[in-house]
């Protein structure tokens, strides 16, 4: 460690009230969370607490107005025991990408990955080990200025806390392409992992789900045409010839560190991945001729969620059995692999602590 941040470790751990074998998404939470405020234009000195309720004023500013950024990210434990996390450069170059287009300031590198490095360092006895789980991390910041009015806050927190988890999706997903709503549109914040871009995806979501289905696919807001992505991961579709079609990161879709992870490993496979716009009729027209043999969304949470079922219009496209789709599990098993170091990370993705 080379800046120096504070230790206030708790005095007991909760670690015996998880059930390390039935764990519930987003739902328990570590013993400790690293803390460090901005103020006056420059990062305090940062702290490793107790995980616990933190006191702010009604005037709060980024529930008013939105300024507001996360991060979600995972460590594992390798063959041996030890703590380590996947890619975690990726997603603070994200944050930092966030905090730029909400005005707010970006965090130095060091002070992101000593604080992210010691925390996790010190709460990995709660890194489950099972296949398909790991300790989620939701770095976030937001704005604290107790001020009514629209302008950017002078002061700011940033947090970041870790819950062991399982997988978002225990099982393949049904999904309805959305064409009332709209995610993003050119010269938004499509791209930022902005709080306010899952606040609006709320409603449609609900509508869906009243409807039978998990989730959305979003579409662009200009014909309702083109695939975006869906509520909570990126988007993969595999043709009858093996081509990837994934949508191109224009500005209004999340620049996913799984997406990244999962056409890196298919291009080094030899996987032809096409990163383009999608006609969301190109996908129902391969469906309707029993040509699309796989679909899946990919983000940290979610990992890999395969699709049963597509949506669209009055048409309902059921998807090939999810135990034999060549791609996603293979992507799935893969990334487990490299995630808790039973294979070789020849990408380097991987950091030990
Ligand atoms: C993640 O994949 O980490 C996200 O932030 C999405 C959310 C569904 C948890």
């Amino acid at each position: 460690m080379t800046i120096s941040i504070k230790i206030n470790k708790n005095t007991q751990s909760r670690i015996n009230l998880c059930d390390f074998n039935n764990i519930e998404f987003g739902k328990i939470f570590s013993d400790h969370m690293f803390r460090v405020d901005y103020e006056d234009g420059a990062w305090k000195t940062g702290e490793i607490l107790p995980y616990g309720n933190i006191n702010f004023s009604p005037a709060l500013s980024s529930l008013h107005y939105g300024q507001a950024i996360f991060e979600g990210m995972k460590a594992f434990k390798d063959e041996n025991g030890r703590p380590q996390l996947f890619r975690p450069l990726a997603n603070f170059e994200r944050f930092n990408l966030s905090a730029e287009r909400m005005g707010m300031p970006t965090i130095p590198e060091e002070l992101f990955m000593t604080g992210l490095s010691e925390l996790v360092k010190m709460d990995q006895d709660w890194i489950p080990t099972k296949v398909g789980s790991a300790l989620y991390l939701r770095p976030f910041m937001f704005a604290t200025d107790d001020f009514v009015g629209v302008r950017p806050s002078n002061n700011y927190t940033f947090i970041i806390f870790c819950c062991p988890v399982n997988s978002y999706y225990p099982k393949p997903i049904k999904v309805k392409v959305e064409e009332k709503y709209t995610r993003a549109f050119d010269g938004m914040a499509g791209a930022a992992k902005a709080a306010g871009n899952y606040g609006i995806s709320m409603r449609p979501t609900m509508e869906a789900k009243k409807e039978g289905f998990d989730q959305i696919i979003w579409t662009d807001g200009r014909e309702h045409k083109y695939v975006e992505e869906s509520g909570t991961t990126n988007l993969f579709f595999v043709m009858d010839d093996y081509t990837v079609l994934t949508p191109a990161l224009d500005g209004n879709i999340l620049k996913g560190v799984t997406r990244d992870s999962c056409i890196k490993l298919l291009r080094d496979a030899n996987y032809n991945v096409e990163e383009r716009h999608i006609n969301i009729e190109e996908i129902a027209t391969a469906a309707r001729a029993g040509k699309l043999l796989d679909a899946f969304g990919t983000g940290t949470a979610a990992l890999i969620a395969k699709i049963e079922t597509i949506a669209y219009k009055n048409e309902r496209f059921e998807l090939p059995p999810a135990e034999g789709r060549k791609v996603s599990n293979w992507l799935y098993d893969t990334l487990g692999e490299i995630q808790t170091s039973k294979v070789e990370d020849k990408f380097g993705w991987i950091t030990k602590l």
